[in-house]
């Protein structure tokens, strides 16, 4: 059935979906009475309080308090905004949407990438049956042989082979695709032009992996060489359907296991979960060869309470576990680590020592910040001037924790564990202005969370990163996370650096702003998006000398903050008789403040 309006199809859907159906995929819901009742998907417990209500249409838990409809079921189990998940249950409950929402560009493109995600498919099976079944496969069946991989898992993952030379030239792949097909291919990287040349394959003589999304759809390929050699592997390009930051290898052939159990465990290589997978061990996902990003833990969000991180014990892993802390914290995931005994991975390790003992390992795995602060400690030691590095490299992993409640509790263990006082580490990460030093004493802190809270300065930027964001990495530089930790500008601004990590240094506002979780930031960035012109400075004044006199006022806020840590420095080097410390730090004070007196006292013009 048609429908005219999204009104309309919206109706329609609501009048045809029935939300025990929905929820039953994915909760198991017994009936109770007049209502069905089951394990809540949104937060973890032992004791079913998740309610679905039949003759309503809508479900509540008792214990978080989450409710909705089927619309909201959809957008926060699958972490769908409004339009997408009124797509999926239009599809499935046969409504059709109208058409006239989709610009003919956008039409074009959305066909585009159906033909796309079609190409992928045909060559991941033409991959696939060459190695199971071709004379030509013989040696990459024997390199799967001999790394334990059964043919079940290949099958599973559909593993194949591309061959090295083919009829005399690199075309085994091009010489089965029709002239349209080539054209994709090229775009998608499977095939390579070259002046003069017609193109040829880019895998060859390797190992594929496909690559799906969690609708099953096949966005790339990881290509490994057989046996040694450079480079290891060969990656998909980004592409309009490949992005490897947004992906992770194993992800839809594990999702229920990891559903199932609400864990995962990330390991670094493709073959290290191919080994897991064919051990029996489902719990495992990869990501593809980048650092984890948010991106890649929200894919496991709505599937998983625990991530557990199983690194190398190497410095690189070491690193590696450690830098994902202000993820883990911004997503409100609970990530755990276990690392190998060096010089091991987990395919190596399975290989030597069976399942049992890797499975041990996990099971012993610790919390993540507790690993990232007994790093520290390694690190630095815990003299005077260990605990003074530590306590600054703590202040951006309890900037990062999202809630006032959960700072406050990092704050107090890590000062608990290292014998100090946690206020120092608050005082430093919340910016002095907005705390009262009664609240402080009693340990709470006033965070400006909302936006009527900030103060001139702080909403003036907020407004400033949000309308102009290619100007972010200026303001990075002068570290304007710092300024905006434990405020709501905080998200945005994580938001904004992984946007620039991945190289989007042109980055628009309304990208932004699709890119935000909802809720309060989001609803920010709306309201600061569309305020009206004329109650707002931005609009009128230039932006470059906006972004001057904010970074100049960063400068300054930097050097003072600078000069109030230095001075408590001063105070327990006094107090612990420690004259060298003290001689050095009141060298660097005056240094601090002599420069804070030559950038002068220009302000914001608000
Ligand atoms: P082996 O056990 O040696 O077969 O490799 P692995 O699959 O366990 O991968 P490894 O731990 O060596 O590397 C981790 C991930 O980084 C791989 O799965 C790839 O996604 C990626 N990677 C490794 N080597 C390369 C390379 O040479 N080029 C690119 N682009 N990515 C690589
Ligand atoms: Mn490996």
């Amino acid at each position: 059935m048609s429908s005219d309006s999204w009104e309309e199809a919206k109706e329609l859907v609501k009048a045809r979906a029935d939300i025990v159906d929905i929820i039953r995929e994915h909760v198991d819901l017994k009936r109770s009475g007049f209502r069905y009742l089951g394990l809540c998907p949104f937060h973890h417990e032992k004791t079913p309080s998740f309610t679905v209500h039949p003759d309503q249409q809508f479900y509540h838990c008792f214990g978080c308090k989450a409710s909705g409809d089927v619309f909201s079921f959809m957008m926060e189990f699958h972490h769908l905004d409004f339009p997408e998940s009124l797509k999926v249950l239009a599809q499935r409950y046969q409504v059709e949407l109208p058409e006239k929402s989709r610009s003919p560009r956008q039409r074009e493109q959305d066909e585009r990438r159906k033909q796309m995600y079609a190409l992928n498919d045909k060559a991941a099976d033409l991959y696939h049956c060459y190695l199971l079944e071709d004379r030509g496969a013989e040696a990459a069946r024997r390199y799967l042989q001999r790394r334990n991989i059964p043919e079940s898992v290949q099958q599973r993952y559909r593993l194949g082979y591309a061959p090295a030379v083919q009829r005399g030239g690199w075309n085994f792949l091009s010489a089965q695709l029709s002239e349209a097909e080539r054209q994709l291919a090229v775009e998608l990287g499977l095939q390579v032009v070259r002046e003069k040349s017609s193109g040829y394959d880019r895998f060859r003589d390797r190992i594929m992996c496909p690559i799906y999304d969690s609708r099953g759809r096949v966005c790339g390929f990881g290509g490994r060489i057989l046996g040694d050699g450079e480079p290891k592997y060969l990656n998909s390009p980004e592409s309009p359907i490949y992005s490897k930051s947004r992906l992770l290898f194993g992800l839809y052939q594990q999702r229920e296991a990891i559903r199932k159990q609400r864990r995962a465990v990330l390991v670094e290589g493709n073959f290290d979960l191919l080994a897991l997978v064919a051990r029996g061990f489902e719990l495992g996902v990869a990501p593809l060869g980048t650092a984890l990003t948010r991106e890649q833990l929200r894919l496991l969000k709505p599937l998983a309470d625990e991530i557990v991180l199983l690194f190398d014990g190497d410095q690189a892993g070491l690193k590696a576990a450690e830098r994902s802390v202000p993820l883990f914290l911004a997503e409100q995931l609970s990530g755990l680590v276990a690392l190998l005994p060096p010089p091991h991975d987990p395919d190596t390790f399975v290989t030597q020592f069976g399942i049992e003992p890797l499975a041990e390992l996990i099971e012993r795995a610790g919390p993540l910040p507790e690993f990232a602060l007994a790093q520290l400690v390694d690190r630095y030691g815990e003299t005077l001037d260990g605990k003074f590095k530590i306590i600054e490299e703590l202040r951006s992993l309890v900037a990062a924790a999202p809630s006032p409640v959960q700072r406050d509790a990092m704050a107090k263990h890590f000062g608990d564990r290292l014998n100090f006082d946690p206020e120092r580490l608050l005082a430093e990460v919340i910016p002095a202005d907005s705390r009262s030093s009664a609240e402080a004493r009693a340990g709470r802190s006033n965070v400006p969370l909302r936006k009527a809270d900030l103060t001139g300065a702080l909403k003036f930027i907020i407004t400033f990163m949000v309308r102009h964001p290619r100007y972010f990495s200026r303001l990075l530089e002068h570290r304007v996370d710092d300024v905006l930790a434990g405020t709501v500008g905080e998200t945005i601004c994580i938001q904004l650096k992984a946007l620039h990590e991945q190289g989007r240094d042109s980055i628009e506002p309304e990208e932004l702003f699709s890119e935000l979780p909802r809720g309060e930031e989001r609803a920010l960035v709306a309201s600061l998006l569309t305020e009206a012109s004329d109650s707002s400075p931005m609009l009128r004044d230039d932006p470059v000398q906006q972004l001057e006199d904010i970074l100049n006022w960063l400068d300054r806020e930097r050097m003072k903050k600078r000069s109030e840590i230095l001075m408590r420095g001063i105070k327990a080097a006094e107090m612990s008789g420690d004259f060298a410390k003290l001689n050095e730090l009141m060298q660097e004070k005056m240094e601090v403040d002599k420069d804070l007196k030559q950038v002068g006292i220009g302000g914001l013009r608000l």
